[in-house]
């Protein structure tokens, strides 16, 4: 395979029509994105390059229009929240009930317990819930909890991992330390070493090592942190792993957290938790329990959550935020628990059938077209790979390849199927077999632009 630089981009016909179309179709996300140039210091959330940015005017189930009247098949599902796929009406009207007895109290609405209920009876690892804004805030008072109710201060985390945006979850695993024996380092600057030298520790993921560093470090240990699909190499098959790591953190009295972000209400209604049939201690919520509304949450037996409440003498940690819990979020989550539960039966079956079916016709088709790619899939959130290696886990996943992923998803944008910047793809209950199709269609198409063009 050949790593595109500009001088190789511009000899490509079909990595050259693309932009051109690209471009000429999107003038107006053009000048937007030059007037955010000039006053904002990152915009967050991103597509790919175009070389400029694309903006989304409005969407609709499977849908996003930009600004210039282009309709996409979308891949982004809002990063994770959106299972029932844009604006779906349960969740429109519980909004805009709200919306009419209005959105921001102070003082708690009636709808933090309704939430807490539906999501305590997800689960038999549930007694209780609390309420924040992010994935990350969840993680962050998971952390702080479990270090207080252990009154130990290390947190363990997996190679290849992500919890979100605080000091805490900012480490990746040093690419120089050995692969049984991951050292971590931070990410970005300004977080102090010292987190990763003393307060964090890195594990190898899907990896029996793991169990052995558990056991030699579990007088430091408060909790073992893990998302139990990563979304940098998204499987189903680490029921085996996951039971001995449940094992050994029971054996070592170290806590196990469940990072249920992304997989919660995704990969079944009860989260992965169902699926692979392991209670953690403690589990962290955000995406889909909001129904798109920012949220995030923290789950667990009453041992745990009694570091909110500070009940039965459990050292009681600081915890609250001004939109924590907030009516707007607590409607849409009410909204889309209720019918995803209502619905569950068709749901869930459905986006993994879906999701199994697109990455099997996509996987024949490189094989036979001997395409080094590999879609990989767990129910309806998929990565495409590229290389020939076999993935065990994130270690495998070679970084040379991310330009071309990068010009993958360029073309991909030209057959109007959009995936967002972190190349991870979600399917919604609202695409129907059909819309499936095309995706299909749009990916065995991309790899000929690529191939036409002479990159693999
Ligand atoms: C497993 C996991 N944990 C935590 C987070 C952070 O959530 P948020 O982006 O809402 O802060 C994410 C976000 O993608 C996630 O996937």
């Amino acid at each position: 395979m050949k790593s595109p630089n500009q001088e190789v981009l511009k000899l490509g016909t079909k990595s050259d029509a693309v932009r051109t179309k690209l471009i000429n179709r999107t003038a107006k996300c053009e000048a937007l994105s030059k007037r955010g140039q000039a006053a904002l210091a990152q915009e967050v959330v991103q597509t790919v390059d175009l070389p400029h940015p694309i903006y989304i005017d409005s969407a609709e189930g499977p849908y996003l229009t930009d600004l210039d009247g282009n309709k996409y098949i979308d891949l982004t599902g809002g990063f994770g929240p959106n299972v029932l796929g844009n604006k779906p009406k349960p969740i429109e009207d519980a909004l805009s009930s709200q919306i009419k007895k209005g959105w921001h109290y102070g003082i708690p609405g009636s709808g933090q317990a309704h939430l807490a209920e539906l999501i305590k009876e997800s689960s038999p690892s549930v007694d209780e819930v609390m309420f924040c804004n992010s994935g990350s805030e969840a993680t962050m008072f998971a952390f702080r909890a479990a270090r207080a109710v252990t009154g130990k201060k290390v947190v363990a985390l997996f190679d290849g991992s992500y919890h979100g945006i605080h000091d805490y979850a900012l480490l990746r695993a040093d690419s120089k330390s050995e692969r049984s024996t991951p050292t971590s380092l931070t990410l970005g600057s300004g977080i102090p070493n010292e987190v990763s030298q003393n307060l964090m520790m890195m594990l190898p993921y899907r990896d029996k090592n793991a169990y052995e560093l558990i056991r030699k470090y579990k007088n430091d240990l408060a909790m073992v942190v893990i998302e139990p699909v990563q979304s940098s190499n998204p499987r189903l098959d680490s029921k085996e792993f996951l039971e001995g790591l449940r094992d050994v953190c029971t054996e070592c009295e170290v806590l196990l957290m469940f990072d249920e972000v992304i997989t919660g209400f995704r990969i079944e209604y009860g989260g992965c938790q169902e699926y692979y049939k392991i209670e953690p201690d403690v589990i962290t919520y955000g995406k889909a329990v909001g129904g798109g509304m920012p949220i995030g949450v923290v789950a667990g037996p009453k041992k745990i959550m009694n570091s909110f409440s500070g009940a039965e003498d459990t050292p009681a940690i600081f915890a609250g935020g001004t939109f924590s819990g907030n009516p707007l979020t607590m409607a849409g989550g009410i909204g889309a628990l209720e019918y995803l539960k209502e619905n569950k039966e068709h749901i869930y079956p459905y986006l993994h059938e879906q999701g199994d079916r697109l990455a099997k016709e996509i996987n024949e088709f490189c094989s036979i077209s001997k395409i080094p790619a590999k879609l990989m899939n767990a129910g309806s959130m998929m990565h495409l790979i590229f290389g020939d290696n076999d993935i065990k886990s994130s270690r495998d996943i070679e970084r040379r390849h991310y330009h071309l992923e990068n010009e993958f998803y360029l073309h991909l944008l030209g057959h109007n199927v959009i995936v967002p910047g972190i190349h991870l793809a979600f399917l919604s209950y609202a695409h129907t077999p059909e819309i499936v199709d095309q995706v299909i269609s749009a990916f065995k198409n991309t790899f000929e632009d690529l191939r036409s063009d002479g990159y693999m």
